[in-house]
């Protein structure tokens, strides 16, 4: 594996090789045993948006596994004054190791993977967020024994978290099906592939897609970039919110799970939340091995 850029570039192998390596280094983890994989090697870490996980857990990934990490704000790189991708990505290249970017464009990601001759991991686009939902697939593997025949459910916007969910759901064997409002759907392409394996779904009925559901699935009515449409937004989302009516359609031993940052009383209520918070915050906590997974397979050569 060379980068980690959307999670269709990947075959159901290579997900579930990093899913093993996850758990194993969270074992290794949890037992003191050192596993400094990525001794004496640079991550540059750019963010043209703000994080608190996925700044965090590359850090401190980056650190266990024997390496740097270098936290780079677009507002102080000149690609923040408009140096070309390119050019930075050849820059870049010659200094460091590995570069994970959180941007708005997939293409930004996708040329610095193609110029910079380094592993790029991609840490959230407007169009996915891979990182996630290998945490996201590791949490419900972990609560289900396997993915293999789970209902994943989401409900929300069908932006960047859908994208990724419905690609790494199916491809590791699960039903997917996403309630999102008209206008608000997943990706067209996603969308139409999904639908090709007879396992996706995709309504505007947030109960009945809840029904019978393994894991539930949430994420912020107005995503970062989108502050401007926050008030609209909240009009448009109404009713899909994870509640105790939702929960109760869903199967009795559903797990929840949010990528965080949540907005309690809008995609998901207090009480879910904190019912659910074991599953919620073990899914934050998978980012730190799911990523050192990945930073092994894209980095060790
Ligand atoms: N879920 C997630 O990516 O969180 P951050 O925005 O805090 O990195
Ligand atoms: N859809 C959200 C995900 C945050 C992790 C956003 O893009 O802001």
């Amino acid at each position: 594996m060379n980068h980690l850029l959307k999670l269709s570039d990947l075959s159901t192998e290579e997900i579930h090789d990093i899913l093993n390596l996850a758990d194993q280094l969270k074992y290794e983890r949890q037992n003191n045993i050192p596993h400094k994989h990525l001794e004496g090697k640079t991550l540059g870490m750019i963010f043209q948006k703000s994080s608190t996980r996925t700044r965090v857990s590359f850090e401190v990934g980056m650190y266990e596994l024997g390496g740097n990490a270098l936290f780079l704000s677009s507002r102080d790189l000149q690609i923040g004054r408009g140096e070309p991708v390119q050019d930075t990505a050849r820059v870049l290249g010659r200094y460091l190791n590995g570069i994970m970017i959180r941007t708005f464009e997939q293409k930004e990601v996708e040329d610095l993977a193609k110029f910079g001759g380094i592993p790029v991991i991609n840490g959230l686009t407007d169009y996915c967020h891979p990182c996630q939902v290998l945490a996201d697939l590791m949490t419900i593997r972990e609560y289900k024994g396997s993915l293999e025949g789970c209902k994943l459910v989401y409900i929300g916007d069908g932006n960047n978290m859908a994208n990724s969910l419905i690609v790494g759901g199916i491809k590791c064997g699960m039903t997917v099906v996403t309630a999102c409002p008209e206008g608000y759907r997943p990706d067209k392409d996603i969308m139409e592939w999904a639908k090709s394996t007879g396992r996706y779904e995709c309504t505007d009925n947030v109960l009945e897609a809840a029904k019978d559901a393994d894991a539930l699935y949430t994420d912020v009515w107005a995503s970062m970039g989108q502050e401007g449409e926050a008030e609209e937004r909240k009009k448009i989302f109404a009713g899909y919110q994870i509640n105790s009516d939702v929960m109760a359609v869903a199967k009795k031993d559903a797990i929840v799970l949010h990528c965080l940052p949540a907005h309690r009383g809008e995609e998901i209520t207090d009480e879910v939340m904190e019912k659910y918070a074991d599953s919620i915050f073990n899914e934050a906590e998978n980012r730190l091995h799911v990523q050192k997974a990945v930073l092994v397979k894209c980095m060790k050569k």
